[in-house]
């Protein structure tokens, strides 16, 4: 059974509110700021996935988005309209049926069913279209090998922010470079392995890598929950506060931006961690008995049980010093 987990879901959006003045204009690169936000929710929402940073082969859990785009605009000739239905019906439903991309689903399966905030796919997709997204340096030669010559990819050059990242960006940053380490670790265990080694693997590499990444930022980063599997991550008041909040936004259906708190020349983030389908063979309601078994044992006291898709698990609670810029 091959079956994609990742260890935290897609973190919802952020807030965008960037003005135009903000980025510079170098010749022949063309911003158009409404479409700043469509990058950034694709950033969040699809990079932990579709990371155009990850090298071929090995270690990938999904195609680049460049390869989506190519497939769907160059092969299939779908005009921006088309294009943009056609990834939002993938994306809410995803199916092996609706999938245009065979290789992808058989080496990786098809893609898991996740809830993304209304309106975001629309964004991406509407970014994707008209801009040039990041593009793996493999992937020109790789795709011109598939019998497309002269490849280029569509859309507009996109200008850099050049701004220097607001605080909650840089705490985002730390969450989210930690969540994809995980989740690609994770990923490698199960389908190396299958979901009970998964499980081995969580027990006793959750906490370094996260431990490592915390070192790489030079940040304390947790993953804490009001019902937690590890005695180490319980939440703490002001934590168990925030996830009250966030479950109630969650459930609201409202965009949720993570929480900055000053604390003298400190930075305290927290950003919610949500379920989706995949999480439910470790953390749902009905686990195989085998999976229980393994959990109670590594956990006796286990509380991180009983959840359905797209519920608060859990916060990132991530601490750094305030850099002056
Ligand atoms: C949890 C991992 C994961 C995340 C997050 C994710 N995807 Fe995917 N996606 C996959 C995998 C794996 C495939 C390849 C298999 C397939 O095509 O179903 C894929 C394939 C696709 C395809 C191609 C479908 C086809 O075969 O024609 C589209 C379109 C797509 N993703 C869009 C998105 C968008 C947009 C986002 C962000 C909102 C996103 N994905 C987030 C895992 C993910
Ligand atoms: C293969 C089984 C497995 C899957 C699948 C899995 N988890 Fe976990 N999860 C664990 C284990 C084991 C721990 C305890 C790790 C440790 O000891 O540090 C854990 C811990 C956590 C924690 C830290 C808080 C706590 O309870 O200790 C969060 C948050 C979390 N998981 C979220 C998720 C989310 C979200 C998903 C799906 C995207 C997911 N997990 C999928 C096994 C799993």
């Amino acid at each position: 059974m091959k079956v994609i987990l990742l260890f935290a879901v897609p973190l919802l959006l952020i807030g965008c509110n960037h003005k135009k003045e903000d980025y510079k204009t170098p010749e022949k690169e063309v911003v158009v700021n409404d479409h700043q936000e469509g990058k950034k929710l694709m950033e969040t929402h699809c990079y932990v996935c579709h990371s155009p940073n990850a090298p071929e082969g090995e270690g990938r859990i999904a195609p680049p988005l460049v390869a989506i785009k190519a497939r769907y605009i160059d092969n299939e000739g779908y005009n921006k309209e088309e294009f943009i239905v056609a990834v939002k019906s993938f994306v809410e439903n995803p199916t092996e049926d609706k999938a245009l991309m065979y290789g992808a689903v058989k080496r990786h399966g098809v893609m898991p069913k996740q809830v993304f905030p209304v309106g975001s796919i629309e964004k991406i997709a509407d970014f994707m279209f008209d801009y040039q997204i990041e593009e793996p340096k493999w992937f020109k030669a790789h795709w011109e090998g598939h019998g497309n010559e002269n490849w280029i990819q569509s859309g507009k050059k996109f200008a850099e922010n050049s701004k220097p990242k607001t605080i909650d960006e840089i705490g985002l940053e730390y969450a989210l470079s930690t969540k994809k380490v995980l989740g690609k670790n994770l990923m490698g265990a199960i389908q190396k392995k299958g979901t009970l080694a998964a499980l081995e693997f969580c027990n006793i590499k959750a906490m370094p890598l996260t431990d490592s990444m915390a070192t790489k930022h030079n940040a304390i980063i947790k993953r804490v929950s009001d019902k937690n599997r590890n005695p180490n991550n319980k939440a703490n008041t002001e934590e168990l506060k925030y996830i009250a909040q966030f479950k109630k936004e969650l459930a609201a259906k409202k965009e949720i931006k993570p929480i900055i708190l000053e604390k003298g020349n400190k930075i305290q983030f927290y950003y919610p961690i949500e379920t989706n389908t995949m999480c439910l063979q470790c953390h749902g309601t009905q686990l195989k008995p085998d999976v229980q078994k393994q959990i109670l044992k590594l956990y006796p006291k286990d509380l991180a049980v009983g959840y359905s898709e797209n519920q608060v698990r859990g916060i990132w609670s991530v601490t750094f010093v305030k850099k002056k810029n």
